[in-house]
């Protein structure tokens, strides 16, 4: 009897062996969840990027869409790569980069095609009259991604969950902060260090509200935040189509006080970031660079783009 049960072990042990060498190799080639097409790539896109495993699906994420000026100069590369390093590991996130120039740059359209993520690519330039010390910078470029976000969306049938923010490309953003701003319902506010010749500002938050606003410089402004400090609801950007920055009688810092009146209050703003108590993005400024000693003309053996 033990010798006949024995004999049909042997005779099952390989079958079994092969059942599990073969579910184990299934399971090590299970597709991780699935990525979504790395689509709307106008202008430039980025190659793949390792699929990472995550907990909700990407497609059941709003999308992120992050609009960045930026302009020429020696740091703009470096700029550019540090924010593509950070962008690169949030999910669903749509870079909309406008250059302030007469045309698409060279360099910025390399670095678009190698950023690894979708990107729009647009460029409008600021009128010369505008480009002075003193006066808000940037204000076409914004106005020149939200109308390609008005004019992409017009046509697509609603819900189109997304989420859209400001982020300059010298500021320095923790991935926390994706997570947060994911979630605005309407116009969703935070703190933003090392701004306002202060440690950080932020809004003052009671019972869950906004009520004022903690802040060393204008403190009368209505909205005392920095373009760093707040996201919007694709739904809000697109019920109100005529929402922009105003160039004309726009004085310094009231950029964001001049677009926020147009499509909120204060009362209904959604605080983040643990009732605005954490600061997970720095208004940080890059030095300008010593090019002392550049030679006046190229010397180099060969030209290297920087
Ligand atoms: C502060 C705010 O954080 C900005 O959001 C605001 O636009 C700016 O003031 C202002 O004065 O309007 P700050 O660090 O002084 O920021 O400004 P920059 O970082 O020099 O410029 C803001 C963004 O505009 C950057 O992404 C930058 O690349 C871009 N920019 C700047 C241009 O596209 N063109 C320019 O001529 C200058
Ligand atoms: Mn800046």
């Amino acid at each position: 009897m033990k010798s006949l049960l024995f004999s049909r072990f042997l005779l099952l042990l390989p079958w079994v062996l092969i059942v599990i060498i073969v579910l184990d190799i299934d399971s090590s080639r299970a597709p991780l969840p699935a990525l979504s097409p790395r689509g709307g790539a106008e202008g430039g896109s980025g190659g793949a990027r390792p699929p990472a495993p995550r907990r909700l699906p990407e497609a059941a994420l709003p999308t992120i869409y992050a609009i960045t000026p930026t302009y020429s100069r020696p740091v703009q590369k470096a700029e550019l790569t540090r924010l593509a390093n950070t962008f690169r590991q949030v999910s669903r996130l749509h870079w909309i980069l406008v250059e302030d120039a007469a045309a698409r740059s060279e360099l910025v359209t390399r670095f678009v095609a190698g950023a690894g993520l979708p990107c729009t690519h647009l460029h409008v330039p600021t009128p010369r009259r505008y480009k002075r010390p003193g006066l808000p910078r940037a204000t076409e470029q914004r106005n020149a991604g939200l109308a390609w976000l008005r004019q992409r969306h017009q046509h697509l049938p609603p819900p189109q969950p997304g989420v859209l923010f400001f982020a300059d490309d010298d500021n320095t953003y923790s991935l926390e902060l994706f997570q947060e701003m994911r979630t605005t319902r309407k116009v969703s506010v935070w703190p933003v260090g090392l701004v306002g010749g202060r440690r950080y500002e932020r809004p003052v938050v009671e019972n869950g509200k906004v009520v004022g606003w903690y802040t060393g410089w204008r403190a009368d402004r209505p909205f005392a935040i920095d373009m760093a400090g707040f996201a919007v609801s694709l739904q809000v950007i697109l019920s109100h189509p005529k929402a922009v920055f105003k160039r004309r009688g726009s004085q310094p810092g009231m950029q964001e006080s001049d677009f926020l009146k147009q499509i909120t209050t204060v009362e209904e703003l959604e605080p983040k970031a643990n009732n605005c108590t954490k600061v997970l993005v720095w208004h940080t400024r890059t030095e300008k660079v010593n090019l002392a000693n550049e030679p006046k003309y190229h010397l180099d053996t060969v030209n290297i783009e920087v």
